[in-house]
This record gives structure tokens, C-alpha cells and sequence, in this order.
């Protein structure tokens, strides 16, 4: 077989077979094939699409790249969270603390920034000394001594997506279904877990911006689950402006910390806990949604989600002092407001352009091979249908660097939609699948 002719398939519209995936997949993981000719093959997947069968042959061959981990002698449920990717999203860093802190085992494996969204790992890296490249033995001991580790793919798990997520990041091919769902479940399923709770992202900042493309990835998703023998529910939830007040790897990281202490805002929050709730459903440590909400509350008001995340911090080689001493984190050297041009209520957010602006600030990558600046972002200060005057602050920006700040500002200035008409704040929920 050659990597030129499954190439050319795809290119011409055909369904490989599951034999040229895996091909593509073994030779691309042991560097036989060439980083130019899997960029090649992901570009024509991305432009003809793949059908279930070889989503799951895709899903399989990235799976079985490495090892897949086996934690049922530890006795408990293992459940985790995967999001499709958004701006502002980190409820990651509140979900593990907290359903671990439940006594539920949370083996989460996590994603850097991708395209203009974040990553749990850049952001955990911005708390000093913090190490998300645990070996397959320290994160089995992680799980064994406190119940939860987060940490990326490594050479041992989920090789092939650690390598193909980057180069998706820098050759535009992210916001594909396929490729998405491939990536997404190929990592969850090496976890051993029971259970996935999936956060299929849908509106301006998400990769898909329609809700019919949403529910085709979350249908998908929780099919190529229930091929592996796993349980998956998908919540479609909202986009449509950055989650939460932050943008940035230390400011999200701060906000979540903050959620963990019970402050914070309404939306972030919200999701923290419907999130949570699926998780102890499918864990089987609460009957329904309802009693799942007040486990979580539980773990946030008796400070045993904020104790565990500190067991994290520490046991990952972190400085738990950050959890009271936020001017641990990287700070930036420089603020600035980006204001209102006119009055009237916010009626929408480009929220892919405000991903676009922090990655342009340094949060995120251009090139494999880019490093990321820990402490530039933005603060949101207006949300969809606030009212808002002439000159009002929408968002600051953080940063470091004058030049780029411009360049942001000008790219954050027109993400904000201002007009006359009232406007209404998008539903954050918008449906559940099983
Ligand atoms: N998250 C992932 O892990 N992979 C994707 O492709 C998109 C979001």
C-alpha cells in the first residue's frame, strides 16, 4: 500500500477501507508517513467528509495507536468530560476537582489550545511547575493515590491523536466532524473509563455553528461510544460568546479556581453544574440531574472540590499556593479597554474573533512549534443583550507586547455587535442526547 494512493482516494470522493486507515494511521505514527502527506490526507478528509464506518475505523486505528488503560480493579465508577472545543471554556479544571472529589475517578486526558479555542493543558501549565506529561505509570498512580489526573496523549496513549491534533491546529483542518470525533474519542476510550459526558460546543466560537452540525457530531460520538461498549450522553450548549468573564491561559485558570470557592459568573457556573450532574448520573452515584446539581454544590460549599484540586496542584508537580496567591500566576505587563463605539444593547459576539485575538496576544499557536505566552488574554465585560453607552469597556485586553495588542484590539473591536434593539442572551443548554 502507499500513502499516495489512499491520498488520492479520499481526494476523488472515495470510503476508505479500514486497512488504508489504519495504514495511514500506524505509518503516520511511526513517522513513515510524512507530516506533508497526512496534511494532505486531512485536507481531503476535511473536504469530502468520511462516513460513520470510517469515522469508527479512524476512531479504532487512533485508539489502538497506544495503550489503552484499564482501571476497574480500582473498584469505583471512571467517568470524565470532553468539550468540542470552545472560547473561555474551562470548565475542565472545575469538573475533575469535583466529581472527584465525590469519589469518582476521573483518568482525564486533555487537548491543548486548537484553532482559536483553549486547551485545558496550556491552561494548567500556566500554574508554575505544573507537569500535564505524566508517564502512563504516574498517571496510574495519580488515579490510584487522589482519584484524578489530567494530562495530554503522550507517546503510550493516544499517540496517533497527540500527533495529528497538532498538526490539524496548523494546517486547518480542526473543524471537521470526522476528524473531531475521531480525535475526541480515540483519547476518552484509552482512558478505561465507564462513562463520557460530551459538551458538543454550538454557535459563533464553536468549530460548528449550527445546531444541525452539532447534533449530527453528538449523535456520531455517542454511536462510535456504544461500538466500544461505553456510555455517552451529549449536551449541545451554547457558543455564541466566550463562557464565563476570561480568555486566557492564567486568567482561566484564576476564574476557575474561583468557581471551586463558589464565585464566579452565572454562566460558567451553570454549565460547571448541569456538566457535573451528567457525570454523577452515569457514574451512578446519584439517581437523576437534580440530586447530581446538589452533589455538586455539596462539593463546593464543604471546600472538599477546592481541597482536591490543591491534591491535584500537588500531586502534578504544581505550587498549590496559587490556589490563595493568584499573583503566582504569569501576569501581564499591560491592560487595555476595548470600548463601545455606541450605545445600545450588545446584540451579538463574534467569539471565534475574540479566540482569534488571544491567540494573536500570544495564548495560543501558529506553528507547531510556537510557545505560548501564560498571561495574555482578555476580561469580558458586556454579554449578549446588556445594555451598553458609548465608550463603555466590552473587554480588556492583558498583554505583553504593544504591537500585538493593536492587532488584537482591532480584531476584539469588531466581535462586538452593538445596535438599538433589545437583545436576548442565548439559552446555555440547548438540548440533551443519550
Ligand atoms: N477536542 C479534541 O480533543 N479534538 C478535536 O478535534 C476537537 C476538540
Amino acid at each position: 500500500m502507499r500513502a499516495i494512493d489512499v491520498i488520492a482516494k479520499k481526494r476523488d470522493g472515495g470510503e476508505l477501507s479500514r486497512a488504508e486507515i489504519d495504514f495511514m494511521v500506524k505509518g503516520y505514527t511511526s513517522n513513515e508517513v510524512a507530516d506533508y502527506q497526512m496534511s494532505a490526507l486531512l485536507m481531503a478528509i476535511y473536504v469530502r467528509g468520511m462516513s460513520t464506518r470510517e469515522t469508527i475505523w479512524l476512531t479504532e486505528a487512533m485508539l489502538f495507536s497506544g495503550e489503552v488503560v484499564d482501571f476497574a480493579g480500582l473498584g469505583k465508577p471512571r467517568v470524565d468530560k470532553h468539550s468540542t472545543g470552545g472560547v473561555g471554556d474551562k470548565t475542565s479544571l472545575v469538573l475533575a476537582p469535583v466529581v472527584a472529589a465525590a469519589g469518582v475517578l476521573v483518568p482525564m486526558i486533555s487537548g491543548r489550545s486548537l484553532g482559536h479555542s483553549g486547551g485545558t493543558l496550556d491552561k494548567l501549565e500556566s500554574i508554575p511547575g505544573f507537569r500535564t506529561n505524566l508517564s502512563l505509570a504516574e498517571f496510574r498512580a495519580a488515579l490510584k493515590d487522589i482519584g484524578v489526573a489530567l494530562i495530554g496523549q503522550t507517546s503510550e496513549i493516544a499517540p496517533a491523536d497527540r500527533k495529528l491534533y497538532a498538526l490539524r491546529d496548523v494546517t486547518a483542518t480542526v473543524a471537521c466532524p470526522a476528524l473531531m470525533a475521531a480525535s475526541i474519542m480515540s483519547k476518552k476510550m484509552a482512558e478505561g473509563i465507564s462513562g463520557l459526558v460530551l459538551d458538543v460546543k454550538v454557535g459563533s466560537g464553536a468549530f460548528l455553528k449550527t445546531e444541525p452540525e452539532a447534533t449530527g457530531l453528538a449523535r456520531l460520538m455517542i454511536e462510535i461510544a456504544g461500538s466500544l461498549g461505553k456510555r455517552a450522553v451529549a449536551l449541545i450548549t451554547d457558543m455564541n460568546q466566550p463562557l464565563g468573564r476570561t480568555i486566557g491561559n492564567s486568567l482561566e485558570v484564576i476564574e476557575a479556581l474561583e468557581a471551586l470557592k463558589g464565585r464566579g459568573p452565572d454562566d460558567f457556573i451553570e454549565l460547571c453544574r448541569t456538566l457535573a450532574a451528567e457525570m454523577f448520573v452515569l457514574a451512578e452515584e446519584v439517581e437523576d440531574s437534580l440530586s447530581g446539581r446538589a452533589l455538586y454544590d455539596k462539593m463546593i460549599v464543604s471546600g472538599r472540590a477546592m481541597d482536591k484540586m490543591i491534591e491535584i496542584i500537588v500531586a502534578q508537580g504544581g505550587d498549590p499556593g496559587v490556589s490563595e496567591d493568584y499573583t503566582l500566576f504569569p501576569t501581564a505587563g499591560h491592560t487595555r479597554p476595548v470600548q463601545a463605539a455606541e450605545s445600545g444593547f450588545l446584540q451579538s459576539v463574534d467569539a471565534e474573533a475574540l479566540g482569534r485575538a488571544s491567540m494573536v496576544l500570544g495564548a495560543g499557536r501558529e506553528r507547531l512549534d510556537s510557545p505560548i505566552d501564560p498571561s495574555v488574554g482578555m476580561r469580558i465585560e458586556a454579554r449578549i443583550g446588556d445594555s451598553v453607552s458609548k465608550g463603555a469597556t466590552l473587554a480588556t485586553l492583558h498583554f505583553n507586547d504593544s504591537a500585538r495588542a493593536n492587532e488584537a484590539a482591532t480584531v476584539a473591536q469588531m466581535a462586538f455587535s452593538v445596535g438599538p434593539e433589545a437583545a436576548v442572551p442565548p439559552r446555555l443548554v440547548k438540548s440533551m442526547l443519550r
